[in-house]
């Protein structure tokens, strides 16, 4: 199976990057499935049900989310019936939604979970650890991807250690920069971070001019999601269907034809 991953997308930009970018990257791939984490999708933050179908159009199958899953009031309003989308199982609230999706792909049942790190992250009730251990035993014989939501690398490192025979792959999202420690665990794809879909002139997304501000005190400064040419960062994994063991993992990082930083 043929799995391509997309880093978390921020705003209309990282939207317009996979609009464009996602069908060659499919064919040249040859990918079987595409995942993307929507957590950011709009405005910087959560997700409504326009973006939620906007996304799938573009030829996404199933979207998971993070820490800022539940920004958008639109979200209560369909989570329920969205059958491509996966929350984080450990966020509060938990009950809305799943926060594991199992969805077919050319006749190969395909498990993907979403989890958020406990580690400097707020809003959580167990850590991810706990929640994997909790449904580890309900997916046996299947190939299982787990978004793994989090900030410190080194609790998604030691959650791929934990899980590395009973998942095919730990993707890890959040942190917005694409880290270069992707590798096969004993057949499981791992990764520290994809990294973002979103503006490349940008503080992991957000206007820098405003950070800026923020870090140099000014405690009113907004965080609007910045502008300019987008970056897109993902994740190709293959997994041997008959082992359900990953075969193969490749980082891929599309910046902007003009990297050059044009602010004034
Ligand atoms: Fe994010
Ligand atoms: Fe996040």
């Amino acid at each position: 199976m043929k799995i391509l991953f997309i880093g978390d997308i921020v705003g209309s930009k990282g939207r317009a990057a996979v609009k464009q970018l996602l069908p060659s990257l499919r064919l040249a791939y040859d990918a079987d499935v595409v995942i993307a984490n929507g957590e950011n999708a709009a405005h910087g933050k959560g997700i409504t049900r326009k973006i939620y179908e906007e996304l799938l159009s573009y030829g996404i199958d199933a979207i998971t989310l993070g820490n800022h899953a539940f920004s958008k009031a639109d979200l209560y309003d369909f989570i329920n019936q969205a059958d491509r989308l996966v929350r984080p199982m450990n966020l509060i609230p938990t009950g809305l939604g799943r926060g594991h999706l199992e969805i077919d792909v050319k006749g190969t049942p395909l498990v993907i979970v979403n989890i958020c790190g406990t580690v400097f992250m707020e809003n959580t009730d167990e850590t991810p650890f706990e929640a994997m251990h909790r449904i580890e035993n309900n997916f046996t014989n299947k190939i299982v991807l787990v978004d793994l939501h989090a900030e410190a690398t080194s609790e998604k490192i030691a959650f791929a250690y934990m899980f590395q025979d009973v998942v095919s792959a730990v993707v890890g999202t959040h942190t917005h920069v694409q880290t270069a420690d992707e590798k096969i665990m004993n057949g499981c794809a791992f990764i520290s971070d994809v990294g973002m879909t979103g503006p490349y002139d940008s503080v992991i997304g957000r206007d820098v001019m405003e950070v800026l501000d923020r870090f140099s005190g000014i405690r009113s400064a907004r965080y609007t999601v910045s502008e300019g040419e987008s970056q897109l960062c993902g994740l190709f994994i293959e997994i041997d269907e008959t082992t359900r063991r990953a075969v193969k993992i490749e980082r891929i990082q599309i910046r902007p034809k003009d990297e050059s930083i044009t602010r004034s």
